[in-house]
């Protein structure tokens, strides 16, 4: 089996996540803006993402400084991953509760709460404090259905955070927990896929991971660490990288019954008639548990921090 990987090189010990306002939050935010304006919303069409990021389109006229902030290939990944978010739950019940992991700015949970969604965004106190600022700069309400709940991943757990919020583990529910996995510790991300997987009713989940260095074409793990070492800059460094197999390995044995798992150049290849990049080291998935959970949940495997 593989095994998980540090994405931090040597022995240190991995900084904690995020404390502060994301800046990584703000930046994914500003790609979805980007991507109404300069791709003309060809993959995602998000009416609140320039609002939520906070500025106009006029901020998107110098298109040479917006390739180079909002790179196409990364900023069309931010909107397949959502755009795949959104068809999915599109197509669930209208009753089916919806819990947002690491929500940052994400605009899905507001509209879905304006459509009678009950919505859950979990998200650290100190970024849900900066979004419900924004919301009151806009002078827009919180909608009734939508409950924004503080936590730190590392720290609280999941299960007492959800339950204080009123989600119901006996109901139908839709998670999305994108742009997050990287910067969770393998046991915080095991154990949130274990919780997701043991809802008493079906369940799916819709999530973005990256594959570690050794696996990548050296041009691509170069790019990689220049990200990780500007990322680790920001306070929000990268703490997990998973193969496709250990990815998958671990979703089976959490009781996923349904594993859809693109890369990022497939997707955006079905999306994007303007993408012809090369990029395997990004992938999206869609998981879903039909099924009864398992009553005990299988070893997820061995997840030491360790290079094989
Ligand atoms: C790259 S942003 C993605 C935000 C959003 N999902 C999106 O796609 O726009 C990562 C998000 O995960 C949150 N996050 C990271 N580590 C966390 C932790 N330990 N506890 C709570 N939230 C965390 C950050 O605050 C941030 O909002």
């Amino acid at each position: 089996m593989d095994h998980a990987h540090s994405a931090s090189d040597g022995d240190r010990p991995p900084r904690l996540a995020v404390k502060g306002v994301s800046r990584t939050a703000l930046a994914a935010a500003l790609a979805r803006a980007a991507h109404q304006v300069v791709d003309r919303a060809e993959i995602l069409r998000d009416t609140l993402a320039l609002e939520f990021a906070g500025v106009t389109a006029s901020a998107f006229d110098d298109l040479d400084r917006v390739d180079v902030l909002f790179p196409p290939e990364a900023r069309l990944f931010v909107a397949a991953r959502q755009r795949i978010a959104e068809d999915a739950l599109a197509a669930r019940s209208p009753t089916t509760q919806v819990v947002i992991l690491g929500a940052g700015l994400d605009t899905l949970g507001y509209r879905a709460a304006q459509r009678g969604r009950r919505v859950f965004e979990l998200d650290h106190p100190v970024t849900q404090r900066w979004k419900l600022d924004r919301f009151a700069a806009a002078e827009r309400p919180l909608p009734p259905d939508l409950r924004l709940v503080p936590i730190d991943f590392e720290q609280d757990t999941l299960a007492d955070a959800l339950a204080r919020a009123g989600f119901d583990r006996t109901a139908p529910a839709f998670f999305t927990w994108l742009g997050v996995v990287p910067y969770l510790t393998i046991d915080t991300v095991v154990d949130t896929l274990r919780f997701v997987a043991e809802q008493r009713a079906p369940v799916d989940i819709v999530l973005d991971y990256s594959e570690p260095l050794h696996v990548l074409p050296e041009d691509r793990r170069t790019r990689m660490r220049e990200l990780m070492t500007f990322l680790e800059g920001l306070g929000e460094p990268w703490l997990t990288l998973l193969t496709r197999r250990h990815m998958a390995e671990i979703l089976r044995a959490c009781g996923f019954d349904t594993i859809q798992d693109a890369a990022h150049t497939d997707l955006l290849r079905k999306y994007s008639t303007t993408y012809t990049g090369e990029n395997y080291d990004s992938h999206v998935v869609v998981a879903s548990r039909s099924k009864r959970p398992l009553e005990h949940t299988a070893n997820v495997g061995d997840h030491s921090r360790t290079e094989p």
